[in-house]
């Protein structure tokens, strides 16, 4: 930071510097002193173009060496050191070209941040714990003037039943915060005004109240065990032949749970796909337009936006595949040498929740 000032310094005593030296130029030329001969050659003031030009230049190479203030010191940088090798000079140079193009498109919408996704299980809690300071962390983060919105691709939990959990946690959420796979889907299936057949947990009906569901024509499919067998699955099968859309929650292939390993609803999805050689649409992370949804009526733009999460690709990648920023935290299911799992990695790896939202509070701010 100390260094981001000084070259900031640096830069605006260059451009007085370089006024100074024009307007001395006119001065002396009133005074008929004027010391312009030879630079330009021909004599019609070559002094104040090619001066202007070495302005810019000298302006462009200071500047050079500067990282965008709102990208804030290096952090992600720091920890590539520990790769095999280090980025390649046109590598780092593309890096940099991105942060400035970041900036600059901070800069044309004449904001910095407006909106901070946080995921759920894994980083502002783990399970039925909340992580370490995160409630007062969340408190730090709603002083400033910033969105907060809470995104997780639960395929079984509906709104109501993650924020009861919460709050018994002592987080001050809203309902209205929560965005989850299931609302994603929700929002699709009223985009399309379609009827859906609801291969979903009973427990996630909640978040479909108020959708047409008689006559479907339509297929939304989550993580449902108990609906998971050969009639309900031939009933869609035979929907989807029809030509109705298929929708899934996601599509991961197995989860953990206390007895060990299980199927995810990806099988059953992939399955579906198999038979009726057709494609689901997938809304759930770490999809694109799971990001951009959770970012709906905002009035925020992805580049304005950071993602703290604990899952590198799901939350990370996908959020700066989207154009946002993306913050790795070090809880939850984060492993050892996660942030290398990506390309471009994590804007930032750091401890926890609190430690993110510091980094906020202090740099894109
Ligand atoms: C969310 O989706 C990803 C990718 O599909 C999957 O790996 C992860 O287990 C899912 N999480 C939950 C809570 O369902
Ligand atoms: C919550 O996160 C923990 C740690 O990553 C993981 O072990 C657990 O399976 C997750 N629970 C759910 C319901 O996704």
């Amino acid at each position: 930071m100390a260094f981001t000032l000084y070259s900031l310094l640096q830069a605006a005593l260059l451009c007085v510097n370089a006024i100074a030296v024009l307007h001395e130029e006119r001065f002396l030329k009133n005074i008929g002193w004027g010391t312009d001969q030879g630079i330009g050659g021909f004599g019609e003031e070559p002094g104040i173009k090619s001066r202007l030009m070495n302005l810019i230049r000298s302006v462009r190479t200071v500047m050079r060496g500067l990282r965008p203030p709102f990208l804030g010191p290096e952090p992600t940088r720091a920890r590539c050191g520990g790769l095999s090798h280090p980025p390649s000079p046109s590598a780092e140079a593309l890096l940099r070209v991105r942060g400035v193009e970041r900036l600059a498109r901070l800069m044309a919408t004449r904001r910095a941040l407006k909106a901070v996704l946080v995921d759920l299980n894994g980083t502002l809690h783990i399970e039925d714990a909340a992580v370490p300071g995160a409630q007062e962390a969340l408190k730090r983060l709603r002083g400033a003037s910033v969105i907060i919105k809470f995104v997780t691709n639960t395929t079984k939990e509906s709104k109501h039943d993650l924020l009861e959990r919460l709050q018994k946690l002592e987080f001050d959420i809203s309902e209205d915060e929560i965005f989850t796979s299931l609302t994603a889907a929700r929002n699709l299936v009223e985009e399309k005004q379609v009827r859906p057949m609801l291969l979903v947990d009973d427990r996630a009906l909640r978040d479909f109240q108020g959708i047409q569901t008689s006559d479907p024509n339509a297929v939304v499919i989550g993580l449902a065990p108990e609906h998971f067998h050969y009639p309900v699955l031939n009933q869609a099968f035979r929907l989807l032949l029809d030509g109705a859309p298929l929708i899934a929650i996601h599509k991961a292939r197995y989860y953990k749970r206390k007895d060990g390993l299980a199927l995810g609803p990806g099988p059953f999805v992939t399955g579906l796909e198999y038979a009726t050689d057709t494609k689901a649409t997938v809304v759930g992370k770490p999809e694109k337009t799971f990001f951009l949804e959770a970012l709906r009526g905002t009035g925020c733009e992805p580049e304005q936006a950071v993602m703290i999460g604990d899952d590198c690709r799901d939350d990370v990648g996908g959020a700066q595949n989207a154009g946002m920023l993306g913050i790795l935290v070090k809880t939850g299911k984060y492993r050892t040498a996660d942030e290398e799992k990506i390309n471009p990695p994590p804007y930032l790896t750091c401890e926890s929740f609190p430690h993110a939202v510091d980094h906020i509070l202090q740099h894109l701010l």
